[in-house]
């Protein structure tokens, strides 16, 4: 069911003879707003369209029910209450029926997430969103009936990526507990996207897209999506794993690649949450709370040891907001830290253990190369977390058995032995919220975004990007949409900001 990767090296050059038109086209309407604070109210809410699924039936949908997820901008026309008028035709019938939005955005950005859902005809072909008699035909997919296990974790939408160790140890950690990780990628290093590769043959996780938001064909005047939603739209990515899953596993824990959670009572994550739930009756989703870790990473992978992993993990006293952990019924949508539509009655505040939080690994020399990092100052001290023996040693057993797989050993020297991204990223961060929000830096954090960063080329490593077709559909108002479809990815060195602008015209309308 998963989505193939493919390497479509046509796309380098497809586009070339329409790039001048699309690019006056794209450029000509856009607005720049760098502060990202404009209130301007436009014609047209432009709305790029993530995912849209479809239920034959539903534990808590009903039964023909379909979700779609999008991001909208909610400055020009408010989103909160907004309906969508959706038409779904079979072979024999049509009906129309009206979906209620679902906001999970952020205030302080003009783009919001929003989902909405409704229920349709059996057999469903084609789906339609309906405006003032215009109708633009949306794709869709069938949601999941069946979980490689009954804990699916998403992971959310990995950029620049390159800490390898830290993803070794979470995808380690949750197999021998019973979790499987559906991770997103939007831009990666090529051997460590080898490396996950060879985990998802082997059964450990599934890989899946994040795509950039791209407008094709543009008729008014609009803000760049991607610049004016919270965290690259990390909410978008979280809903479409819920949607994916939501008939087909148990839990579903909404994590970063960095919050790893030991269970602290029961052998596996199914046990360990049928026992919280069980313990806070009225409960069906729980919050745990993201403490603080460093730990000493390994160079390259043949020195890489989880015991010598978890003796170097040292836990600080800070503990940042809750990540959610959800029974499948219990959430439509959801935001990074839970959904704003659900209660926080039902929720269980999971005290302890804590999500070991692991955002600034150390490198083994310890030294830290580039001391942006150091520009947040954590106390750490001897590790609060409750690791058991047993399984620090199946762990390491597993971990040795991947190691000893030809591609893995042949991959092996390729992956990168020190940070180059991390630093650049955190600085970014730093500056546009970090330093605001928890390091008493002056300043108004807005829109959490940090779009902007620059990422330079790195010749050394190439890079995996994922692209796809995109498409707009007809002007329609007050909502334009678009869409994409079959995403693919390619191999390339990464893009920085000027070339990821040129990259805007490989896209072509319908
Ligand atoms: C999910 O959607 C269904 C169908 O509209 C509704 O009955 C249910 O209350 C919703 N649940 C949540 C948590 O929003
Ligand atoms: C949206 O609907 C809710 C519930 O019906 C209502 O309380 C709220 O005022 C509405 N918001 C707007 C902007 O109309
Ligand atoms: C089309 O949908 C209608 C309404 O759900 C249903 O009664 C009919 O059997 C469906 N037709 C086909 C060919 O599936
Ligand atoms: C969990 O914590 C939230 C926020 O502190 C609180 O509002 C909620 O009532 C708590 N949940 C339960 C079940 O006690
Ligand atoms: C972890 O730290 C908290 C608060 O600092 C303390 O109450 C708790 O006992 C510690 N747990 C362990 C296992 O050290
Ligand atoms: C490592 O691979 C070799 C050759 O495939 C195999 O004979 C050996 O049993 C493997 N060792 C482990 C620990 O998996
Ligand atoms: C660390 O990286 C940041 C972001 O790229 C850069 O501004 C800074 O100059 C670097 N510092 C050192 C000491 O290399
Ligand atoms: C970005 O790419 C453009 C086009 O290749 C190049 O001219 C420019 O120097 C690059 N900028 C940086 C900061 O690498």
């Amino acid at each position: 069911m998963h989505p193939h990767w493919i390497f479509f090296k046509r796309t380098l050059y497809f586009g070339f003879i329409t790039s001048i038109i699309c690019l006056l086209l794209f450029y000509k309407y856009i607005i720049v707003d760098p502060r990202g604070d404009s209130k301007v109210k436009l014609e047209v809410s432009q709305a790029f369209i993530s995912s849209a699924y479809y239920y034959p039936t539903s534990k808590s949908l009903g039964s023909n029910a379909i979700a779609f997820n999008m991001a909208i901008d909610q400055i020009s026309h408010s989103m909160e209450n907004h309906t969508f008028t959706v038409i779904g035709t079979n072979l024999t019938n049509s009906i129309s029926s009206i979906a209620t939005a679902q906001e999970e955005g952020f205030e302080l950005c003009r783009y919001t997430t929003i989902m909405g859902s409704t229920n349709t005809v059996e057999n469903l072909k084609t789906l339609e969103i309906e405006s003032n008699g215009v109708t633009v035909q949306i794709p869709f997919k069938k949601a999941r009936y069946t979980a490689p296990k009954p804990v699916i974790i998403c992971i959310s939408p990995q950029f620049a990526a390159e800490q390898w160790q830290m993803f070794l140890m979470h995808v380690h950690v949750a197999h021998r507990f019973g979790g499987h990780l559906h991770i997103y990628l939007t831009s990666i290093i090529k051997s460590y996207f080898e490396l996950m590769q060879e985990y998802e043959r082997q059964g450990y996780l599934t890989l899946d897209y994040w795509l950039r938001m791209k407008f094709s064909n543009v008729e008014s005047q609009y803000f760049d999506p991607n610049a004016n939603i919270m965290w690259r739209n990390q909410a978008g990515a979280q809903t479409d794993c819920l949607l994916q899953y939501k008939e087909a596993a148990e839990y579903i824990a909404f994590f970063d690649m960095d919050d790893i959670l030991f269970p602290k009572n029961y052998p596996t994550y199914l046990e360990e949450f049928n026992a919280v739930l069980a313990t806070n009756p009225g409960t069906n989703y729980m919050a745990y709370g993201r403490r603080e870790h460093e730990f000493v990473k390994a160079p390259t992978l043949s020195e890489f040891s989880f015991t010598e992993l978890v003796a170097s993990l040292r836990s600080s006293e800070v503990v940042k907001s809750s990540k959610v952990v959800i029974r499948t019924d219990a959430y439509n949508s959801t935001a990074i830290h839970g959904s704003k539509h659900v209660s926080l009655m039902t929720r269980a505040n999971v005290t302890s253990p804590t999500l070991v939080h692991v955002q600034l690994p150390n490198e083994k020399d310890g030294k830290r190369k580039n001391t942006s990092r150091n520009l947040w100052k954590i106390e750490f001290g001897p590790l609060n977390e409750t690791i058991r023996d047993d399984d620090i040693r199946a762990i390491e057993d597993d971990i040795y058995r991947m190691k000893n797989v030809s591609t893995i050993q042949s991959l092996a020297p390729k992956l990168p032995n020190a940070d180059f991204y991390l630093p650049i990223v955190f600085k970014c961060y730093y500056d546009a919220f970090y330093g605001v929000a928890f390091d008493h830096q002056p300043g108004d954090v807005g829109c959490l975004n940090a779009d902007f960063c620059e990422l330079p080329q790195r010749e050394e490593y190439k890079c995996i990007h994922s692209d796809a077709l995109y498409y707009s559909g007809p002007s329609m108002k007050p909502v334009t949409y678009h869409f994409l479809s079959d995403p693919f990815c390619h191999s390339f060195i990464f893009l920085n900001a000027t070339r990821q602008k040129a990259q805007v015209r490989r896209t072509r309308s319908w």
